[in-house]
């Protein structure tokens, strides 16, 4: 995430329901219209599985209530609006809790291809549909987990794993590649290169690897980790990540696989 952000948080009204102007609807319409059929071809079937047993609104915001009461059936998660940018600590208790801290604004139309942090299309279109997955779903969770009883100077290690995972990770369907993670799906861009670009360096799904993977979140990403299974999220929830962050302390970094310069290995 960028340290500072030029969007205002919108704030629920005592319905708890936040008021989108009609220009606000309309931005997210022409995104999902833009983004429907670019996930329909390259995100994985977890994903769209999701999106279909969501049906969320495609011609306005959807609301954080709204889409709270359809996930607590499906796998217990519920979305709650934040401003833009939390700390790590409330971040992570809130995954452990089951609840997905959402930034609440839309970008606007000079954003419209590309937004660094995360808005209400982010949050909503691309991580919602893969907190409907009870796999995914445990292993948003076992982060949270770790990172509420890690040491500050952990969440960076941490991070790194939600990042190649939950955000930007890859599966593999019948022998094709399929995007994974929600920042790709919210992503008209890195979405088609993530799995169809011959440059990215793409590797076996390995939490130690990745948690010595060094990333920037200003540019597509030269490196992806590819999960063979999506039931192999069950397994790595089961794991005691803290150990994994000693472990990899103790390899130490990976030498960054893209230039130097831009928001170096921030989340
Ligand atoms: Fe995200």
């Amino acid at each position: 995430m960028p340290k500072t952000s030029a969007y205002q948080a919108k704030t629920p009204g005592r319905d708890g329901r936040i008021a989108y102007t009609p220009e606000e609807d309309a931005v997210w319409r022409d995104l999902c219209t833009r983004q429907v059929p670019n996930v329909r071809r390259h995100a994985a079937r977890a994903y769209l599985d999701g999106l279909d047993r969501l049906d969320m609104p495609l011609d306005r915001i959807p609301q954080c209530a709204d889409m709270s009461d359809r996930l607590r059936d499906l796998t217990g998660w519920s979305v709650t609006p934040v401003p833009a940018l939390i700390g790590f600590g409330r971040f992570f208790g809130l995954l452990a809790d089951r609840v997905f801290p959402a930034a609440s604004f839309i970008r606007d139309r000079r954003h419209f291809d590309y937004i660094e942090e995360p808005d209400i299309f982010h949050e909503i279109f691309g991580h919602t549909p893969l907190l409907a997955d009870p796999r995914f779903a445990r292993f948003s969770q076992a982060i949270g987990r770790a990172g509420v009883a890690a040491q500050k100077e952990d969440y960076a290690w941490l991070i790194r794993l939600y990042w190649f995972s939950i955000e930007f990770g890859l599966t593999r369907e019948d022998g094709a590649l399929k995007a994974l993670g929600s920042g790709l799906a919210s992503s008209p861009t890195e979405l088609g290169w993530s799995v169809s670009d011959p440059r990215p360096d793409r590797r076996p799904f390995d939490v130690i690897d990745i948690l010595r993977t060094p990333y920037r979140i200003d540019i597509p990403q030269p490196v992806y980790f590819v999960l063979e299974r999506i039931d192999d999220f069950f397994a790595a929830a089961e794991r005691d990540l803290l150990a994994d962050v000693a472990v990899a302390r103790r390899f130490g970094l990976h030498p960054p696989a893209y230039p130097p310069a831009g928001n170096e290995d921030a989340a």
